[in-house]
């Protein structure tokens, strides 16, 4: 009989690396990024900020930051030959993977391995840029240059609406753009690291993450959340709705989480971004009572799965808030967690085995 190994379906439970990058704790709640709490991040910092502390292990000082914001505002334009592969893409291919094609088509200047930092910065602001110039491609607008003047998420806000963004919609996506730059082994990394673990390129890392971020399962949910919420659309379908989805074997979008068995703590910081947004908006009273009904169903028909709302549900709310369309949720997430994703392939890069697990064979054997 051949060697069978355990066996961890999904990899639950199995620790493939030490990271000093975040803690996740799924039974409490807790969010860290290196040392601090992820939901005062969001709070007290900005994009940059939090950047410079999961790339460089701490937060900035003056002069950090401002050497990062101008390297970043000095990255941030796309090669021509990117911007006509951007052009030539049919209208009918999802935006994500318009972005992953962007991405693989910077591979040329890449420098293999270990990646550098300025490869990293490089990258990080490149990718609000291609989605910006894809988006404004369908809406058959003139794409418009990235803006010195603005910060990150304000100039990403700038070049999708063609217009300054007022100071509360650019607090708020920054906010949800922190609290998703990071979040430990989740499927997405875990892929980037796979890649860079066989000593492969920034670029071919990242768009192995992108490709995996972007099922439904992963990064995928938020639109899917907005489309459930509309297909929902008054407060006396969301029971029968909800009901007929989980009867038929459905899963609600927006809930559950591998590693969380309470309330995930980006959507209970979330939920006050967006509430403070939406005051008066009947897409957010109608989101909070789907919200309250689904809870209730899902532990009538999955009871002690722990089953909770997760970041998804309110990032649909929030970058519903701000005026993002379906379109750019899971590119807007992407865009944030190139941060964590980068961090984490320059840890691997610092203490590198390549990561190669086994599996089972259940076959028979030549006789
Ligand atoms: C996130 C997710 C993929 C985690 O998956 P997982 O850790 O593998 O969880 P499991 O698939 O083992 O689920 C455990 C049980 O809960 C159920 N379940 C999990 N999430 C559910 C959901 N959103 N709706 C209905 N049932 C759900 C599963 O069907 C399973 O039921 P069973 O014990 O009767 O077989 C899962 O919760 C999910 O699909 N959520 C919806 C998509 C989503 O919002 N994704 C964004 C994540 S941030």
């Amino acid at each position: 009989m051949t060697k069978q190994h355990p066996l961890a379906i999904g990899l639950d439970g199995i620790a493939v690396a030490e990271t000093d990058l975040s803690l996740v704790d799924g039974i409490n709640g807790l969010l860290v990024y290196r040392g601090h709490w992820a939901r005062d991040l969001a709070i007290h910092h900005t994009f940059e900020e939090v950047a410079h502390l999961l790339w460089f292990g701490h937060l900035p000082s003056e002069q950090e930051l401002t050497d990062l914001k101008d390297k970043l505002k000095a990255n941030r334009e796309l090669p021509e030959h990117v911007k006509g592969i951007l052009k030539l893409i049919p209208a009918d291919v999802d935006m994500m993977s318009v972005l992953r094609t962007g991405v693989s088509a910077l591979g040329s200047s890449s420098h293999g391995f270990p990646p550098t930092i300025d490869e990293v910065i490089a990258l990080a602001a490149k990718m609000p840029t291609i989605v910006a110039y894809r988006f404004a491609c369908l809406e058959g607008l003139e794409p418009l240059a990235p803006n010195p003047e603005l910060d990150h998420t304000a100039n990403y806000l700038y070049m999708l609406k063609g217009v300054k963004p007022n100071a509360a919609h650019v607090r708020a996506l920054d906010a949800y753009l922190i609290l998703t730059q990071e979040h430990g082994m989740n499927a997405s990394t875990f892929s980037g690291r796979v890649v860079s673990s066989t000593e492969s390129d920034l670029i071919s890392s990242i768009t192995a993450a992108i490709g995996t971020l972007k099922g439904p399962l992963h990064g995928g949910a938020p639109s899917e959340v907005t489309e459930m919420i509309e297909a929902i659309g008054t407060k006396e379908n969301a029971e029968p709705w909800l009901r007929n989805k989980l009867e038929s074997g459905g899963r609600l979008m927006g809930f559950g989480h591998r590693v969380y068995k309470t309330i995930d703590p980006r959507a209970t910081a979330l939920r006050v971004v967006a509430s403070e947004l939406s005051s008066n908006d009947p897409w957010f009273d109608l989101a909070t009572h789907v919200e309250k009904v689904g809870l209730q169903l899902l532990e009538e028909y999955k009871p002690g799965r722990k089953l909770n709302t997760n970041v998804e549900f309110f990032a649909a709310a929030v970058m519903r808030a701000v005026g993002l369309d379906d379109n750019l949720f899971t590119p807007t997430f992407a865009v944030s967690r190139v941060v964590g994703w980068s961090a984490h392939i320059l840890e691997q890069a610092g203490n590198n085995r390549i990561i190669r697990p086994q599996s089972n064979y259940i076959g028979t054997m030549p006789e």
